[in-house]
């Protein structure tokens, strides 16, 4: 049995997605779909930051925070960064994560 995860987009499109299989990365579930603004050009190496959401309030203790690496990254892109960023590719789908609800963030270019 999988998970659902719901994205939305930067225009306040919700897509959702059923069934989803855990033990892939929540970014690897929008890159899959085509989940605007997910573009993770890294391939999820945690190096580029183009997989960047925000947690919805309501999941953020379950996901958990960035490591100091993954924060790095982050700053990179700190006109976006919110206490509520993550990088999708660093967020492992677990059973627990089932419903879990993430805004993708604005790329900035
Ligand atoms: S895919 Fe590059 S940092 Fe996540």
């Amino acid at each position: 049995m999988g998970v659902t995860v719901t994205f939305v987009e930067e225009d306040g499109t919700e897509r959702t997605f059923e069934d989803v299989s855990t033990g892939q990365s929540l970014m690897e579930v929008g890159r899959t779909n085509g989940v605007a603004g997910i573009l993770a050009d890294c391939g999820g190496a945690c190096a580029c930051a183009t997989c960047h959401v925000y947690v919805d309030e309501a999941w953020m203790e379950k996901v958990g925070a960035p490591d100091s690496i993954e924060e790095e990254m982050l700053d990179l892109v700190s006109e976006f960064h919110k206490p509520n960023s993550r990088l999708s590719c660093q967020i492992p789908l677990t059973d627990e994560l089932d419903g879990l609800k993430v805004e993708v963030a604005p790329t900035g270019y």
